[in-house]
């Protein structure tokens, strides 16, 4: 089954075909940055006019590198949520309008659980029904939180942040670093040359009174407190956030964000056995983040499952993918799907 997965939920406009929910047949993605830079940020509404300018071109570049045909195709899979509603609408709406004109079902997809499942994209990845009880750090610009799978499709939401997501902390540090949009790649490079103990961040444990909606609070992350805590610090020493001393300071930042989320996948660890731990979304393209996980999995003796580079962030090859596995709102309910925000994983 060849599927065209189409992604527009945040600031990537983005279009693959994906072979029997594992295959990549291509991947093309349109990463809308330069277009959001001069702001510091995403800006909905100039996402949603760059999904629109740029989708048309986004798809039919990637139907030519599949090599395929429109007639080749199966169906049509696009993220119907969570994310910016002007941007998913923009997507929702090319796809509804394909799959009727090429006459192939219609797939929503949420986008959390793709970024789930594009770990099971990279080469040598086993079954998901085999690395099963699983449990995923979905860690991005938009979202953080931690789920646990007991099969395809069946998620238990065990934690997620109360607050700033963690690619948003790496992004709201940066910025006070005055590095450029967006910081978490610069940071992760900086703190390369850098010493982690050279400042003391503050980690902060998300309180047993907090309001997490059922949650583990144990399970929950904040980071709002430590982005305060390094404007507090560069405030109190200016000479931080410049010249040599700047590889230090990031180091310190990154390890507070590092330690808050390997924190909470280690405890999730110890309340059930898993077979497997995976972490997706653009902040698992973190090198040190990457580590700590590493060692983690290897002293719980589970396997670590990390995306292909290319699939950290946005893109469309783990929409079509996860629609190709046989998950997705299909049917009649497809042609009824709305912009979801705020849609839930577990
Ligand atoms: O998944 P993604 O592309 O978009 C969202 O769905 O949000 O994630 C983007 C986020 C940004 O906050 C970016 O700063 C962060 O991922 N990011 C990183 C790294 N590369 C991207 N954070 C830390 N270290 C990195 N190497
Ligand atoms: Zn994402």
């Amino acid at each position: 089954m060849n599927v065209l997965g189409i992604e527009t939920s945040c600031d990537e406009t983005a279009a693959a075909v994906v072979a029997g929910g594992r295959t990549i047949r291509s991947s093309t993605v349109h990463t809308q940055v330069a277009a959001h830079r001069p702001h510091g940020g995403v800006v909905p509404e100039v996402a949603s006019r760059q999904h629109g300018e740029h989708l048309p071109r986004v798809i039919g570049a990637a139907l030519a590198h599949s090599g395929l045909a429109w007639p080749d195709l199966d169906a049509v899979a696009v993220t119907y949520g969570p994310g910016l509603a002007g941007a998913l609408l923009i997507g929702l709406a090319a796809a509804k309008a394909l799959a009727l004109r090429i006459d192939r079902p219609l797939i929503g997809i949420n986008h959390l659980e793709a970024h789930l499942y594009s770990v099971f994209l990279a080469p040598g990845a086993p079954r998901f029904a085999d690395a099963c009880p699983l449990l995923a750090l979905i860690a991005s610009g938009g979202h953080t939180c931690l789920v646990r799978a007991s099969a395809l499709g069946a998620y238990a939401r065990l934690g997620q942040t109360l607050d700033d997501a963690a690619g948003e902390a790496f992004d709201k540090g940066a910025k006070l670093l005055g590095l450029g949009y967006p910081g978490g790649p610069e940071v992760d490079r900086l703190a390369a040359a850098g010493r982690a103990d050279a400042i003391r961040f503050p980690r902060t444990r998300v309180g047993l009174r907090a309001f997490t909606g059922g949650l583990d609070p144990a399970l929950c992350f904040s980071f709002s407190g430590l982005k305060t805590a390094l404007a507090y610090y560069l405030r109190a020493h200016p000479e931080a956030g410049r010249g040599a001393a700047l590889p230090d300071t990031a180091a310190a930042y990154q390890e507070a964000i590092v330690d808050v989320l390997v924190g909470g996948v280690a405890r999730a660890l110890r309340r059930g056995r898993v077979r497997t731990v995976a972490a997706a979304g653009g902040v698992a393209l973190n090198s040190r983040l990457r580590a700590r996980l590493q060692a983690l999995a290897h002293g719980a003796g589970v396997r670590l499952l990390l995306p292909p580079a290319a699939l950290c962030a946005d893109n469309a090859a783990m929409v079509a993918g996860l629609a190709g596995a046989g998950r997705g709102v299909s049917g009649e309910a497809a042609w009824l799907l709305d912009a979801t925000p705020n849609l839930p994983i577990g």
